[in-house]
């Protein structure tokens, strides 16, 4: 499973990059407007720093304007996917976007059947919000397993990326079900690195390492690379 990161913020995104963790970037204009940064420039700065797809969203409420936009993002860089909503709208503009090969993220997936609709419109990707489903006592993983179960019957080449995703149990289920993508927050993708056992084990090493008499612990070896030479 692909792992992206729900973010704009670029120190975020260097640091999640630095780690090797990440495969590509979700925004979204809330996401956007707590940078407070030339929104072009922004865009194309994230692009730069990922080597992979960077989603961004349409703001137009009508399917020309979706297009529009979505044409202007996708010139910005290869990079760049289209995110439209989940609405007929939404719809209309990705089967256009998609005909144009634009790469098309189609957000705000809330159900199966919107699921459906979106790879039938020619969704490169569709983004079920599990996390908002959790929030109003439904079950969002559930989501995930119907949309699999869904594509995998028709052969649909639309890739599920999990969106509002909030903790690991949501990114290891996600990978379970087999879904293709998983978006996260950087401190949901900082999580899925920490166990309290992986701290106290290094502790424990390090500790032992200091019993080793000063003398014993050169960790540069002067003959290392005159092995090294002789081998080769
Ligand atoms: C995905 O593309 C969205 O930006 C995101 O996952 C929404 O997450 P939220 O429900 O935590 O805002």
């Amino acid at each position: 499973m692909k792992i992206f990161l729900d973010s704009a913020n670029l120190v975020e995104i260097k640091e999640a990059v630095s780690w090797g963790a990440i495969d590509g970037v979700t925004t979204n204009p809330s996401l956007v407007s707590k940078e407070q940064q030339d929104f072009f420039e922004l865009l194309r700065t994230i692009c730069e720093i990922v080597n992979g797809p960077v989603s961004m969203e349409t703001i137009s409420k009508d399917a020309a304007g979706m297009a529009q936009e979505g044409r202007q993002f996708s010139a910005l860089h290869p990079n760049i996917i289209v995110k439209c909503p989940l609405t007929k709208e939404g719809l209309k503009a990705t089967r256009q976007l998609a005909s144009e090969h634009i790469r098309v993220n189609v957000t705000l997936c809330f159900s199966p059947s919107q699921a459906l609709l979106a790879a039938k419109a020619g969704a490169f990707y569709v983004s079920p919000f599990i996390g908002r489903l959790d929030d109003i006592s439904n079950d969002g993983m559930q989501l995930i397993r119907q949309i699999k179960t869904i594509y995998a019957n028709y052969r649909f080449p639309t890739q599920i990326l999990v969106a509002s995703v909030r903790h690991p149990i949501h990114v290891v289920e996600a990978a379970q079900i087999g879904a293709d993508i998983a978006t996260m927050p950087f401190g949901t993708l900082e999580a899925l690195i920490r166990h309290p056992l992986t701290d106290i084990g290094l502790e424990r090493f390090l500790k032992d390492w200091e019993r080793l008499p000063q003398s014993a612990r050169n960790l540069i070896n002067p003959n290392v690379g005159s092995l090294a030479k002789a081998v080769r």
